[in-house]
């Protein structure tokens, strides 16, 4: 304000200045105006009076002229008017002066009007000539009274000085804003430059220009040796590569993997010890061998009955039981939250919506309002578990859909990698959730979203395109929501190579004999075996609809071939995991009772948990394994036979609709709707030769090996490690442009973006 003041000030002084400088200019344009309006009038007078005037004149009618001479005086501008005749005043009105002169009064109009002073009063006096008209030369004199023109002339002067003094104020004001706006800069300038220069003295602990652009050359560099790397060192994946990789990549970073199911659940049997269960979860046996080999913490809920009673004051726990190499950290929920969050928004809502196995979906406000609060309190713990600020925060699956947001608000500078492991729908599917934007939201704070197949990846940006208000970039699959980037990436899911429960296993044909032996099976019988949790999306029901067909149609194999259903109850909470359960009983009743006969029965159904050696014993005793999932993002038991399976022996039927069928096209792939078809699938397999089966197993083998779970975590991990790098890069090519522009230079454009 008092720079305005002392600006303004000196402004109006400046004015003030011109003003008087420009008086005198402006006095003598009043009067050069005064005097050409005094002119004006005299002639104007003059031509409206000259005919008359020298008639009279000529008639000798002084009377008439005298009463003239009267009216025209009788303008108050015009003091006197009379009339020279021969060098002597004949004829005047009654406003000349006594003591006027003929003689003082200019000899014609050309000789303009002259000023005469009378009385102490200035006056002007203007000469017109008359014509002589037989009476003699006259002219008529009018002598014109100065007080108005004084007058008008002293208006006209304040006038123009009231102008120059707006003019100078309105100065003054533009004159006060420029040298505020002036003085800022200079100011601005002045600090930026002794920051320079303090920049400039401790340049070895702040990087200059010339670093920062070695930085950037030096970052691009490791990262294209780093892209090169992926390609060329790691084709061979297991888990010291996938170590070597993160201390390469990412050194020292945090790991944190977060899901709703825990890997180890701890429960309390009977009589009172307690059981440590591996849960039938293809996201358990695909992030528990990489969490393994990467170390870190894994939250996840609590939901063993000696749960409680296995964990520290902090509610953590060392796993694997055995050799503890990992933390994991339990959450608890209320059965009330688990209602909601788990049975009914996530496995009533989302469940069914991005299966699409015809099972309605259910939305209920109650259910999205516990699994809002639970993923709350799943992000609170990775913040609370976060021992930096960046930590790699791994979230799996549909549970946390909103936990990615939720981290990303709290730990901003996180590296966050969603995986969702089940099926993305179409966007008129996905559109009938209520709650679609706030998912996509909450999905978007991810900085790697990752789905299991490129189709998938492209369901889910047709989806945000179609709901969202985000920038998509379909060269990078990248979106961009409020600032924040996410790139969507497929990483098909695996399994350990070679699976830890493949560790004691008995040869096969050992395996054969005591399985069948155990199901009550004669020793050449052929077994198709089926093993997943007891969901309606795995197609449970339409397999054994498979063997009736198979049956009905090669009559000739009763007796000779039994199919195994190990099915572990899941969800029972749900009615439609129940009534599933309770149809799957009754269609092998069903079944059994049209084809069985002594003693014979085409399905057994084993509807309880097995641990992952007897899955994997079940396996390698089996001739086939059918796996026809109505709709799966990939499924893992089609990995595991073809894992459990070094004797390169085996069939696997594949449904067309499970992601795993991208990838082991040497399966025998069918349309799990279609039971004549699955039948005569069945049929093939049993009739394959074991020279065929060798074949397409190898392949499938080396393709399980090559792509295992390793290179799935190693890809997101080093995906990471890229996007961190290039976002240093950007972070320094900012600091560069800040400078940049501290110097007055053009940004560059701040536009562009990482590609992942
Ligand atoms: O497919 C999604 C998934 O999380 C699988 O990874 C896993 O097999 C299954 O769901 C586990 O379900 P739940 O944790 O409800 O038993």
């Amino acid at each position: 304000m008092r720079t305005m003041i002392r600006y303004g000030g000196l402004a109006i002084l400046i004015a003030a200045l011109v003003v008087l400088a420009l008086l005198p200019f402006a006095s003598s344009f009043v009067d050069d105006w005064a005097q050409r309006d005094v002119e004006l009038r005299s002639q104007l007078v003059f031509a409206a009076a000259r005919e008359q005037i020298e008639e009279m004149r000529a008639q000798g009618d002084a009377a008439a002229l005298d009463a003239l001479f009267g009216r025209i005086a009788a303008d108050g501008r015009i003091a006197a008017i009379g009339l020279c005749e021969g060098g002597a005043l004949t004829l005047a009105t009654g406003g000349m002066p006594e003591r006027f002169s003929c003689e003082a009064a200019p000899a014609d109009e050309a000789a303009g009007p002259s000023p005469i002073a009378l009385d102490g009063q200035a006056a002007l006096v203007t000469a017109h000539a008359l014509e002589a008209n037989g009476v003699g030369a006259a002219r008529l004199v009018i002598l014109h009274d100065l007080a108005y023109i004084e007058e008008r002339a002293g208006q006209a002067r304040m006038a123009l000085v009231l102008a120059l003094v707006a003019v100078g104020f309105g100065g003054a004001a533009i004159a006060s804003v420029l040298s505020i706006f002036i003085l800022a800069r200079w100011r601005h300038s002045v600090r930026q430059a002794i920051e320079d220069v303090r920049e400039g003295r401790t340049e070895e602990q702040g990087p200059s220009d010339t670093q920062i652009a070695e930085e950037i050359k030096g970052a691009l560099g490791e990262l294209e040796l780093a892209r090169r790397q992926i390609d060329t060192v790691h084709t061979v994946w297991n888990p010291e590569t996938l170590q070597v990789a993160l201390a390469n990549e990412l050194p020292g970073s945090e790991v944190i993997v977060v899901s709703n199911r825990e890997p180890y659940i701890h429960n309390r049997k009977d009589d009172g010890t307690i059981q440590v269960q591996r849960p039938a979860s293809g996201l358990v046996s695909a992030l528990e061998p990489v969490t393994r080999a990467c170390g870190g913490t894994w939250i996840a809920h609590g939901s063993g009955s000696a749960d409680r009673d296995s964990v520290d004051a902090d509610d953590r726990v060392g796993v694997p039981p055995a050799k503890p190499t990992y933390t994991l950290r339990r959450l608890w929920l209320t059965d009330e939250e688990q209602d909601g969050y788990y049975y009914g928004f996530a496995n009533e809502g989302l469940w069914p919506l991005c299966h699409i196995a015809f099972v309605r979906p259910i939305f209920r406000e109650s259910d999205w309002r516990f699994y809002r609060s639970v993923n709350e309190k799943f992000a609170e713990a990775v913040v609370a578990e976060a021992k930096r600020p960046d930590p790699i925060v791994l979230i799996q699956d549909y549970h946390l859909a909103l936990a990615p947001r939720m981290i990303r608000d709290r730990l901003p500078n996180a590296t966050i990698i969603t995986f969702w492991h089940i099926p993305w729908p179409n966007s008129e599917t996905f559109g009938i959730c209520p709650w679609k934007e706030e998912i996509i939201d909450g999905l978007l704070g991810s900085s790697i979203l990752g789905f299991h197949t490129q189709f998938h990846c492209n369901n889910f940006i047709e989806t945000v395109d179609r709901f969202m208000e985000s920038r998509i970039d379909r060269e990078s699959d990248s979106i961009s929501l409020a600032g924040h980037e996410t790139f969507v990436r497929p990483y098909p899911i695996s399994i350990d190579w070679p699976p830890a429960a493949l560790e004691g296993q008995a040869p096969v044909p050992e395996t054969r004999t005591t399985v069948r032996e155990r199901l009550g099976l004669s020793p050449d019988i052929k077994l198709g075996v089926g093993i997943e949790r007891f969901d309606y999306t795995k197609g449970i029901l339409d397999r054994m609809r498979g063997v009736d067909a198979f049956l009905t149609e090669y009559p000739d194999w009763k007796g000779r071939f039994c199919f195994a259903q190990v099915a572990a109850p899941t969800r029972a909470k749900l009615a439609s995991y129940r009534n599933l359960q309770a149809e799957a009983e009754a269609l092998a009743d069903e079944i059994n009772a049209r084809h069985g006969a002594d003693g014979w029965e085409p399905i057994k159904l084993l509807a309880r948990h097995h641990e992952p050696d007897e899955v994997f014993e079940l396996f390698r005793a089996a001739d086939l394994c059918i796996v026809s999932s109505l709709h799966d993002g990939m499924n893992l038991v089609a990995k595991e036979f073809v894992a459990s399976r070094d004797d390169e022996q085996g069939v696997l039927v594949l449904s067309a609709f499970a992601g795993a069928s991208r990838e082991l096209s040497e399966a025998l792939i069918v349309n799990p709707y279609d039971a004549y078809a699955m039948g005569q699938v069945i049929h093939r397999a049993l009739a394959m030769d074991s020279g065929e089966q060798r074949e397409r197993m190898k392949v499938m083998r080396e393709q399980v090996e090559a792509k295992n779970v390793y290179r799935w975590a190693g890809q997101m991990l080093l995906d990471a490690a890229r996007l961190r790098k290039k976002e240093r890069i950007m972070r320094l090519i900012d600091a560069k442009e800040r400078r940049t522009d501290r110097k007055g230079e053009r940004p560059t454009d701040r536009r562009r973006k990482p590609a992942a």
